[in-house]
């Protein structure tokens, strides 16, 4: 089914851009200036690490010189004396919690939705190209190996929120980028993401880790997510695009391949205690499989891109030899 057909019948203003099968010439790359808001999370992290001049970052909290003020409820992109060196800005805030957004919808509408409108329309007024962090969960988790022709179809509110976004922003008449982000991952201890969070128990000893063997979905390196950012922004490409590394993965087996790589290193592994990912508690019923295709990302984006082998080995560090920071 193409996709204009997807359009009339099910999606009709969501403006898939129409520039979506352009060829991605490298010599007309520009250079960018990032505006990335909200860092001090997970993934901010990985733009402050990097130290770049072309990543301005920016949280509420601002606790060094190197990061700038800014409250996407209240602050006007237009007090920054630099606004006018900025091409694109990243909106990273959000509360990306599926559970506190099922508990609280009205106040996670307000951070999620109505103060990422609040910066899109800053962002129109002064010429500066809207990248918004959507989220895998605007799927329902049928199916799978979502593109970004497939027509979202959110079950959490959460989802629903992220959907809501993107259609603002796809429609507001001006150039922006919409970035579906799969399960982010990290390698650094205490990240709180997929592996650092298994092999924690690892460490503690735990006997018994609970996997649901029912949920799949892609990953991306936490780490990747600039050089990727910046990719996209150079070439000047809009529209909605998959991050990601193509590939859906079930937990269980992600869990195998984080066991298999402790067992080389001597380390004991908890035993596993299958679930369906309905067995876990969770206000909300989650979507199955939310695996995202990247082919579009893949024409954005040709370098070589870490394997999971390679990662592991950094989550799984060797005793002694502590671990990135
Ligand atoms: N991590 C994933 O696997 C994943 C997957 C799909 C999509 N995403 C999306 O990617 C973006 C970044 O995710 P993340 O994992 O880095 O999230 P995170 O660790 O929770 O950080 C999110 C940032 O949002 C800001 N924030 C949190 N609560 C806020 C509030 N009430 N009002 C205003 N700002 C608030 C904070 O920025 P300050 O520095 O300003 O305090 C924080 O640094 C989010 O939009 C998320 O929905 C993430």
């Amino acid at each position: 089914m193409t996709w204009s057909r997807l359009q009339s019948q099910t999606y009709p203003d969501y403006a898939m851009s129409q520039r979506m099968e352009l060829d991605y010439d490298s010599a007309n790359q520009r250079e960018v200036r990032i505006l990335v808001i909200g860092t001090s999370g997970f993934i901010g992290g990985s733009f402050r690490r990097l130290k770049k001049d072309m990543f301005l970052c920016t949280s509420r909290s601002a606790t060094s010189e190197e990061i700038v003020s800014f409250d996407p409820s209240r602050d006007d992109l237009r007090r920054f004396a630099f606004i006018d060196s900025v091409t694109h800005a990243l909106l990273l805030f959000a509360e990306r919690e599926p559970d506190v957004c099922a508990a609280h919808p009205a106040q996670t509408r307000t951070v999620n939705i109505d103060h990422a409108m609040r910066v899109i329309d800053q962002c129109k007024d002064i010429g500066v190209v809207p990248m918004f962090s959507s989220s895998e969960l605007v799927f329902d988790g049928v199916g799978g190996m979502f593109t970004e022709h497939s027509p979202p179809k959110p079950i959490l509110e959460y989802g629903h929120q992220k959907l809501e976004v993107e259609q603002y922003l796809l429609t507001s008449g001006t150039d922006g980028v919409v970035l579906r982000f799969p399960k982010t991952v990290g390698v650094i201890a205490g990240d709180r993401s997929l592996f650092t969070n298994w092999m924690a128990k690892v460490r503690e000893g735990e006997t018994v880790v609970d996997c649901a063997f029912d949920q799949y979905f892609s990953i991306q390196w936490v780490d990747e997510v600039p050089v990727l950012v910046e990719r996209i922004a150079s070439t000047g490409v809009t529209g909605v695009i998959h991050l990601g590394d193509g590939t859906r993965h079930s937990r269980r087996e992600l869990l195998d391949l984080l066991w298999q790589k402790c067992q080389q290193r001597g380390l004991q592994t908890p035993r596993v205690r299958e679930l369906s990912i309905d067995d876990f508690a969770a206000l909300e019923k989650r979507p199955k499989d939310v695996s995202l295709a990247t082919a579009r990302l893949s024409r954005i984006v040709n370098h070589d891109r870490p394997t999971i082998d390679e990662m592991l080995e950094k989550v799984v560090v060797p005793a002694g030899e502590g671990q990135q920071s």
